[in-house]
């Protein structure tokens, strides 16, 4: 599927990739699962949806081998994500090129068509490690440079310093979805219209809560019963509803649900072609409302990455 429609830019980096794509953090090596996720590959794909987000620390490179493995298998190009951690022992631009000629490697590839600084960590500043990530560009190794869980002054700083290579910061990964819009209330979304970079929207159906009969546990079966009544109106699912709202909240959001199982794949590309009305995106929007103050950050902790 190569319907604008269905494509969003990777701010102006000049890549587009699938409005939705596909989490691989628990992808793995050495189960039985290996057809699933080559099956779950192969949904993707199908449903125009090949845009696969993974990292070096999901089961410690594994999930790189698996998402690899399952690329062989199927034959068909992916676009790749994957992400550089800022453990504290790594303050070199030398361990970072080691570190990415590793991702390299696993994932069988000259070069990654994306390339995040997995989260904002001291000794080496967002801004130092950008400039790790400008050469691994001259070099030919990353086709575009990302930044995650990172802050509004993260990303202009880390732009600037791009920018000196004229290198544009195509995305800023950040958690995302109906049960923590933080990102529409801590400047992020805003940021990233105001400077041409893509909201890649990690955690977009709360890992699974989301389809659950009341979200989250307790607290939000508003939302749930919304959920519940616009997919039977629309003959869709509570997920792809969830979704739909994310991709229509704004152009530069690009939600990537982690799915390890066809099904779950084909199910949330149905959110691509479910168009909301104003009626019902106001109505989410309503029993959804992120409330100022709340939760106002992008830190995240180690777990949740
Ligand atoms: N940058 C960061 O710090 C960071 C942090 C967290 C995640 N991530 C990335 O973002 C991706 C997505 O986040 P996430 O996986 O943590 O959370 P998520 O996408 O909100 O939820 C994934 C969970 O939901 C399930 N699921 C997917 N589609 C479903 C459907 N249609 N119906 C019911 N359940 C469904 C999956 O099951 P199955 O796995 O069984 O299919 C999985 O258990 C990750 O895979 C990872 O690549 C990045």
């Amino acid at each position: 599927m190569n319907d604008s429609g269905t494509e969003r830019p990777l701010g102006r980096s000049g890549i587009s990739v699938p409005a939705l794509g596909v989490g691989t953090n628990r992808w793995n090596t050495g189960t039985s699962d290996q057809v699933r996720f080559t099956d779950t590959l192969a949904a993707a794909l199908d449903a125009g949806m090949g845009f696969f987000d993974t990292a070096e620390i999901y089961n410690e490179g594994r999930s790189e081998l698996a998402l690899r493995e399952a690329a062989r298998q199927d034959g068909r190009p992916v676009l790749l994500a994957s992400k550089f951690a800022p453990f504290p022992h790594r303050a070199t631009a030398a361990q970072f090129g080691w570190a990415l000629d590793k991702t390299l490697e696993r994932l069988g590839r000259e070069s990654l068509d994306l390339y995040y600084l997995h989260w904002p960590h001291l000794p080496r500043s967002v801004a130092a490690w950008m400039k790790a990530m400008a050469s691994a560009v001259k070099a030919g190794k990353i086709r575009a440079v990302g930044i995650s869980n990172c802050d509004v002054a993260q990303m202009r700083r880390a732009a600037d310093v791009l920018a000196r290579y004229g290198i544009p910061l195509a995305a800023n990964q950040v958690q995302y979805s109906l049960l923590h819009r933080t990102p529409e209330i801590d400047g992020v979304l805003d940021a990233c219209r105001q400077m041409d970079v893509a909201l890649v929207a990690h955690r977009p159906v709360g890992k699974g809560a989301i389809g659950a009969s009341s979200p989250a546990g307790s607290g939000r079966t508003a939302l749930a019963d919304t959920l519940r009544e616009v997919a039977a109106a629309r003959s869709a699912t509570a997920v792809q509803v969830a979704l739909a709202w994310l991709l229509k909240r704004d152009d530069h959001v690009i939600p990537i649900p982690g799915a390890a199982r066809p099904g779950h794949v084909r199910e949330n590309s149905g959110a691509l072609s479910l168009e909301l009305s104003e009626e019902e995106f106001a109505a989410i929007d309503r029993v959804s409302a992120p409330v100022p103050g709340a939760d106002a950050s992008n830190a995240v902790s180690k777990s949740a990455r």
